[in-house]
């Protein structure tokens, strides 16, 4: 039996019978709720993810409409931009020139209170580099499924793996998306555990990307007046995992979302996307698109930081819209405290110079495996972890 055959995976009656709903632009949408039990969820959910071929393989099996599971609450698509736009950060000459070190920080920083997100350029990673990791993600979700399909596995004990949403069982809906998993520090796996297609690049891409996490995370630490090897020595940026997103097609990209709606879980993220575009940010609940700039990066602070700064720096709410025109691909690289699995936890709470009797303790401390139990145990339901840990 072709799995991929609309019959077994889809029956056509699942889709026949949508509730019309308004979408929070004014527009009627069809829209199938989630805990509607004409479906079981669970089968279908179970049935998507034993074809190990992801979103992209429903799309290459000639889908037109998209699984229930898929479908999100209405949403608008369009970005706000008229009031906002992320910030660019130019790094040119902050490690030698003292000035521009001292007036770079001062834009980190309120970059990193207001929004939680900025671009940064003349980073010193070469553009080549950066298309070349884009090309490699592209190589690996674009390869005989055959191939790929030796890497599906949602066990995250192993350092290299694909699959189509990590919270796939446990979130209201599934994001129309497919990701490579690589965890390259502090042990990264054997050049012939990685993917033929992409292992070259991922190798240099890691280096030169946590050299530059590195340096931010300096820049962060001088701007919020503590030594500037204070958050590198914290630990928190110690485990180094990189994630290949493929965005395949959508054929109703306006029931759906690319990533739904999600602060990171991490300490910082680097995000590299390609020019397709559909990342945006929450701004003063609106949605504002994070356009895509050649040659440029995507910082932004997580949950981690925001915690450990006691609220002074924002992780934020961003999402990618899901588009029907050509796929998208982005890379995100996430510096975060590792697991430690049998060993003794790192406890990590707000910094103690970062308190004072006007910016009282705002968080318990917690571990690195509270905050991901937590997080598996409620999946990608829009809400931020960081609210179960507050005092
Ligand atoms: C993420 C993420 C955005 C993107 O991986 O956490 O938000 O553009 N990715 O793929
Ligand atoms: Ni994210």
């Amino acid at each position: 039996m072709n799995i991929f055959s609309k019959s077994a995976f889809l029956p056509v009656d699942l889709r026949s019978t949508p509730t019309e709903r308004q979408g929070d632009d004014g527009s009627t949408v069809k829209y199938q709720a989630p805990g509607d039990t004409s479906y079981d969820r669970n089968t279908e959910l179970k049935a998507f993810d034993d074809t190990k071929a992801g979103v992209k393989g429903l799309v290459d099996a000639g889908l037109t409409k998209i699984p229930p599971i898929f479908i999100q609450k209405p949403h608008t698509q369009l970005g706000d931009n008229s009031k906002y736009s992320i910030p660019v950060i130019d790094l040119e000459g902050v490690s030698r020139d003292a000035t521009k070190r001292r007036e770079t920080i001062g834009e980190i920083m309120e970059a990193a209170e207001k929004w939680g997100f900025f671009q940064v350029v003349n980073h010193g990673i070469p553009v080549s580099v950066l298309d070349e990791m884009i090309d490699g993600i592209c190589r690996f979700h674009e390869q005989d499924v055959v191939e790929k399909k030796k890497f599906y596995t949602r066990d995250v004990k192993k350092k290299v793996l694909y699959m189509s949403n990590f919270l796939l069982y446990s979130s209201p809906a599934a994001d129309w998306k497919d990701t490579f998993y690589c965890a390259m520090a502090p042990h990264p796996p054997d050049r012939n555990e990685l993917p033929a297609v992409c292992s070259d690049i991922m190798i240099d891409y890691s280096k030169q990307v946590m050299s530059l996490g590195h340096t931010v995370l300096e820049l962060i630490s001088e701007a919020l007046g503590l030594n500037p090897n204070h958050l590198k020595d914290v630990d928190c940026a110690e485990q180094f995992v990189l994630l290949g997103h493929y965005y395949p097609v959508c054929p109703e990209p306006e029931l759906t979302l690319g990533t739904s709606s999600h602060t990171d879980t991490t300490f910082l993220t680097i995000l590299l996307q390609d020019q397709v575009g559909g990342l945006q940010v929450l701004q003063e609940n609106q949605w504002v698109d994070v356009p895509p700039k050649r040659g440029a990066l995507v910082v932004n602070i997580g949950d981690f930081l925001q915690l450990i700064t006691n609220d002074r720096l924002k992780s934020v709410h961003h999402r990618v819209v899901a588009r029907n025109v050509e796929p998208r691909i982005s890379v995100a690289s996430l510096f975060r405290p590792p697991i430690r699995r049998g060993s003794s936890s790192s406890v990590y709470g707000p910094i103690k110079e970062l308190i004072s009797e006007e910016n009282p303790q705002i968080y318990r401390e917690t571990s690195i495996e509270e905050f991901h139990s937590h997080l598996s145990s409620k999946g990608k339901d829009g809400v931020s972890s960081l609210l179960h840990f507050k005092l």
